[in-house]
């Protein structure tokens, strides 16, 4: 196959890494349905994936992946900076060389009897200025597709690249060569041990072995757009967030972009795309996942989505919870670890109809009646986000929008009130710095902890020292002054002692981010409590919600005693940072200790 490129420095590479992991032939991605519907034809022929039910999910396609692969693997994950301490107490590190070292022996003779794959792609709209070009090498066909979906892969990526631009190499194995004449796997994938996800923030290089699943393998997703991008957000002066972006417009046509930082698996795809409840406001979504932000000519911060697709959680996506997710997934989808039924449509939890049976993400017959999931708790879709009936007009305007409201939040059955506001953006940093969060399905690894603190919802994902990275966020501020987004903080997930919601969640959330941009307008005033501003009821908009006032106050109430326990446990959790910790944290701290007295 001819190279499609004269780039010497990507000629160059894919010979090196051809060289070490010795596939049996090379490819270069162009991104094209051909290229689509061959590699699917292929998969469906060899039995990793089955093709849907062409008149219930026309061109779509289910797989299932090896029991042991199923999410991001935390404790795999390396940021090998060249000194420890640019790693920082979030993230594991093991020293570049060493590690290259161990890498490059698995990856020795690792793609043998498989394909290489070149995929070049953009993160964030071709050429734009904001957006960044990688190519990921995998020997994963499942792979290859979800990014065709995921990312915007094409010809035009190389085009733009020209002889001398500048990518960011992405390396990924599933770890598994063949032998003469061995029969893949249906997921190959290496053991745990020898799983490695790892990132060298000042060579803007990624390499990943071993695993097939998700953020492990899609590098583009949280390896370059989060802790790649964090990196170098950090040296060059914008962001590079776990956020969702929308837009929120009232009946008077006036927009409001929001950005919200939640942990995975805590509703940033639900909200990227909920269904207003506030009669003549709408949301459109813009992303789902991930913000990066810029300041713009006018001094305000401007957030494009890099991605192309969503990879969102299926359990729990219903008509009733996730309307547009649903409409989004009616064609040309790829779903992992779900159910596939009968009649090959798909299924999983709480999607809200029956299910007769199928086959379930383990690839066993499965009933409703079996006692055991169906789905895995972290299967997931792969949409393309034009499919978003609501997706935003300016969903690829490469200026991106301008952000008005920054949200912070997690899950929380406990003490977290559902909504509060900063006092100023530094109260912000502070809120979103000591954010925590529940643990989910979406990373296997974190054992049997109750809560985490997880600082705007980046812990995973953070590509140097927490502590700078808090402070960047601070300079941040200073650079954006009084155009800096206002912050709040929500908690959907409130609990009653028997273990019911108290707040319906969802649509709902539109009446809390209706408040918001009441509060950005100045047309209502606050409860001042010790820990922010709060809605008063009257002023919260509940028409068509039946919600007594004794769960408001529970969903509104500042249990002073849980929260100093709270900010002894996040003392004791920001102590790790040691002098990398932001002054303006500690003062922060000082001064909430003092309003809870
Ligand atoms: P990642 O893709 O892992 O980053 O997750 P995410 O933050 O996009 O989370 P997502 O929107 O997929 O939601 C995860 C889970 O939270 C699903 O099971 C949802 O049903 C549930 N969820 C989302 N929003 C709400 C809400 O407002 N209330 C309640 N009770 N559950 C919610
Ligand atoms: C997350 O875990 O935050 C995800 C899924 O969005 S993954 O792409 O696997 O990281
Ligand atoms: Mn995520």
């Amino acid at each position: 196959m001819s190279v499609p490129t004269k780039n010497q420095k990507l000629i160059d590479w894919v010979s090196e890494i051809e060289a070490m992991c010795t596939p049996d032939q090379v490819v270069w991605c162009d991104g094209s349905k051909e290229e689509y519907d061959r590699l699917m034809n292929e998969m469906v022929e060899s039995g990793m994936a089955i093709r849907l039910n062409e008149e219930k999910r026309p061109n779509s396609f289910a797989f299932n992946s090896d029991p042991s692969d199923v999410a991001r693997v935390e404790g795999r994950t390396y940021i090998a900076s060249v000194k420890e301490e640019n790693a920082g107490p979030t993230n594991n590190w093991i020293d570049p060389v060493e590690l290259k070292k161990t890498m490059t022996k698995l990856y020795t003779g690792c793609m043998k009897g498989r394909t290489l794959y070149v995929i070049p792609f953009s993160m964030g709209p071709i050429g734009s200025d904001i957006a960044k070009i990688g190519i990921e090498i995998t020997d994963s066909p499942y792979v290859v597709v979800n990014m065709h979906i995921m990312t915007r892969v094409s010809n035009k990526v190389l085009e733009v690249l020209g002889d001398d631009g500048d990518f960011i190499p992405c390396l990924h194995s599933v770890g598994k060569p063949l032998a003469e004449g061995e029969k893949d796997s249906r997921w190959p994938c290496a053991p745990l041990e020898d799983k490695y996800i790892a990132h060298f923030p000042e060579e803007n290089l990624i390499w990943s072995y071993g695993s097939g699943y998700g953020g492990n393998a899609l590098l583009g997703k949280k390896c370059l757009a989060l802790r790649i991008a964090s990196a170098m957000a950090g040296r060059e002066g914008w962001m590079a967030e776990h956020m969702l972006i929308l837009r929120f417009t009232n009946p008077e046509g006036k927009k409001y972009h929001i950005a919200a930082a939640f942990p995975s698996a805590c509703g940033k795809t639900n909200l990227a795309m909920l269904q207003s409840k506030v009669p003549g406001w709408k949301v459109e979504t813009i992303g789902d996942d991930i913000a990066w932000m810029k300041p713009g000519a006018d001094g305000r911060l401007y957030a494009i989505n890099p991605e192309a697709g969503f990879f969102g959680v299926a359990p729990g996506t219903s008509q009733e919870s996730n309307p547009m997710a649903l409409a989004s997934l009616k064609e040309n989808c790829i779903y992992t670890n779900v159910v596939v039924t009968e009649d090959k449509d798909v299924w999983w939890e709480d999607m809200g109809v029956d299910c007769a049976g199928g086959i379930d993400w383990k690839n066993n017959p499965w009933t409703p009646e079996s006692g055991e999931k169906g789905a895995h708790p972290n299967s997931r879709f792969t949409a393309p986000a034009a499919q978003c009936p609501v997706i935003c007009g300016d969903w690829e305007n490469p200026n991106g929008v301008p952000i008005d409201i920054f949200v912070f939040g997690g899950k929380r059955t406990t003490t977290m009130p559902l909504v509060h506001e900063a006092f100023d953006f530094e109260q912000g940093v502070y809120m979103g710095a000591t954010a925590s969060s529940e643990p989910t399905a979406a990373a296997l690894d974190l054992g049997n902890v109750s809560l985490r603190f997880d600082p705007f919802a980046m812990t995973p994902f953070i590509g140097y020292h927490a502590g700078d990275y808090m402070q960047h966020w601070f300079d941040m501020g200073e650079k954006l002054g009084d155009k800096a987004p206002r912050c709040f903080y929500v908690n959907w997930f409130r609990k009653t002692d028997d273990g019911k919601w108290l707040w319906p969640g969802f649509g709902d959330n539109s009446r809390v981010l209706k408040w918001m941009c009441d509060r950005v307008d100045g047309k209502i005033d606050a409860v001042e409590t010790p820990i922010g501003l709060m809605p008063k009821k009257e002023d919260f908009a509940l028409e068509g919600l039946d919600i007594s006032d004794a769960d408001w106050d529970e969903l509104m109430k500042v249990d002073k005693a849980a929260f100093k326990a709270t900010l002894a446990d996040a003392e004791k959790y920001l102590a790790k940072f040691g002098d990398k910790l932001p002054v303006k944290i500690t003062e922060q701290l000082q001064a909430l200790k003092s309003r809870l007295g």
